[in-house]
């Protein structure tokens, strides 16, 4: 009960105005969810969502749900709006992939790719984007949690790849290192003379470039080839650091 009303009181604080972006003025879906006590039932809460990457970027609940956020009306809103235990809602878990993947195409992509989307499609089994991101990605799995999901269906019982979540953990832990090289680089360059920072600029416009491919092609789950990425990436940041003078300090 407690915890209900901080809730309460949490949303009524996010959508006092100063919040991030308010979504437009006519979408019922959320002013009237707004309103609603935070259900308990699976899924997410509507606080899950205002906090959230989604909540904060303007990605309204019809954009999952389906739905028309034009009408007040409870049951006019809910046309084409189904739980998520009925095949045909757009957030069943087999058409997840289909939902998410229609603004993040380039993750769709890599991810129709893998063994876990024909396993998806064929018998229904494996994981789908909700698994590793939640349904409101309001994270990405930290390594060790990584490695805990994927020791769901890979583990030494069952097969298949034993090995695969300790080497999906090693690659997130390598993909953040990575990240955080061409973090310090870039602040490096920032503070270095115009020359050095001219000549260091290049390299780490393709580390990033290089970073942020490795990131999407991860969803092809072509755990080799990330490595190889993440290795090009680094190099990249490295060589970026030399033309900084990293040798001489
Ligand atoms: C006037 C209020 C109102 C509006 C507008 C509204 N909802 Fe709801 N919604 C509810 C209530 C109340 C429930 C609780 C379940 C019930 O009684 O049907 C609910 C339940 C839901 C559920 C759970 C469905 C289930 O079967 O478990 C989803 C998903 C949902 N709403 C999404 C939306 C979306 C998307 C929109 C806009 C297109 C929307 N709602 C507009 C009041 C509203
Ligand atoms: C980014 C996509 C996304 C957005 C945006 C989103 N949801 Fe959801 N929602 C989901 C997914 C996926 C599930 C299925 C449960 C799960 O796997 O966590 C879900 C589950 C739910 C549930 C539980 C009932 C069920 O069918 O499982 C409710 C209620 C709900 N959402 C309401 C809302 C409301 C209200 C909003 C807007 C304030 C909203 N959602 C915005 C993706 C989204
Ligand atoms: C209508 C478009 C749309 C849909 C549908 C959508 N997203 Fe997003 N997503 C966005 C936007 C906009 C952002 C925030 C801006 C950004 O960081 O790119 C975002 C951010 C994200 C992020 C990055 C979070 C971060 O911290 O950087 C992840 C992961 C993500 N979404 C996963 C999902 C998943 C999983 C689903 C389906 C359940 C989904 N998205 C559905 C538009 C969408
Ligand atoms: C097995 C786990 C897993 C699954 C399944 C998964 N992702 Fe991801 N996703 C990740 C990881 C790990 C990252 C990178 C996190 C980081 O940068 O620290 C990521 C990153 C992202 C990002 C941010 C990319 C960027 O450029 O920053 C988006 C968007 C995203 N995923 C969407 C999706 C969508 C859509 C699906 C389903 C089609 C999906 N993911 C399925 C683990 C997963
Ligand atoms: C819900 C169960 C499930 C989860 C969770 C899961 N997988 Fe899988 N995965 C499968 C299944 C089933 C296959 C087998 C597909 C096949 O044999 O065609 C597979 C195949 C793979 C393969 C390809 C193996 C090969 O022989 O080519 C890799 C790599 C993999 N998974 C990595 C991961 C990683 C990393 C995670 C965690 C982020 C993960 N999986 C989580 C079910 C799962």
């Amino acid at each position: 009960m407690i915890g209900m009303v901080l809730a309460a009181a949490a949303v009524a604080a996010l959508s006092g105005g100063q919040g991030g972006p308010q979504p437009g003025p006519a979408n019922h879906c959320v002013s009237c969810h707004e309103r609603l006590a935070a259900t308990t039932a699976g899924g997410h809460s509507f606080l899950d969502w205002r906090q959230s990457p989604h909540g904060q970027g303007g990605v309204t609940c019809e954009k999952c749900h389906g739905g028309d956020p034009a009408q007040a009306d409870q049951q006019a809103a809910h046309r084409g709006v189904y739980s998520s235990r009925e095949a045909r809602s757009a957030v069943y878990y087999t058409n997840i992939p289909a939902t998410c993947g229609a603004c993040h195409t380039r993750e769709l992509g890599f991810f129709k790719q893998s063994r876990h989307y024909a396993q998806l499609e064929t018998s229904g089994r494996g994981p789908n984007c909700v698994t590793c991101h939640g349904s409101m990605a309001t994270h990405v799995l930290a390594p060790n949690e990584m490695e805990q999901t994927c020791s769901a269906c890979h583990n030494a019982q069952r097969g298949p790849s034993p090995t695969a979540p300790i080497a999906a953990r090693y690659l997130l832990e390598l993909m953040h290192q990575v990240d955080f090289s061409i973090a310090v680089t870039r602040q490096l360059a920032d503070k270095s003379g115009r020359a050095a920072r001219r000549a260091a600029v290049p390299y780490l416009d393709r580390a990033r470039g290089s970073m942020q491919l490795a990131r999407q092609s991860w969803h092809s789950f072509d755990l080799a080839e990330v490595e190889t990425m993440l290795m090009r990436t680094a190099a990249a940041s490295g060589q970026a650091d030399s033309a900084l003078g990293g040798g001489k300090r």
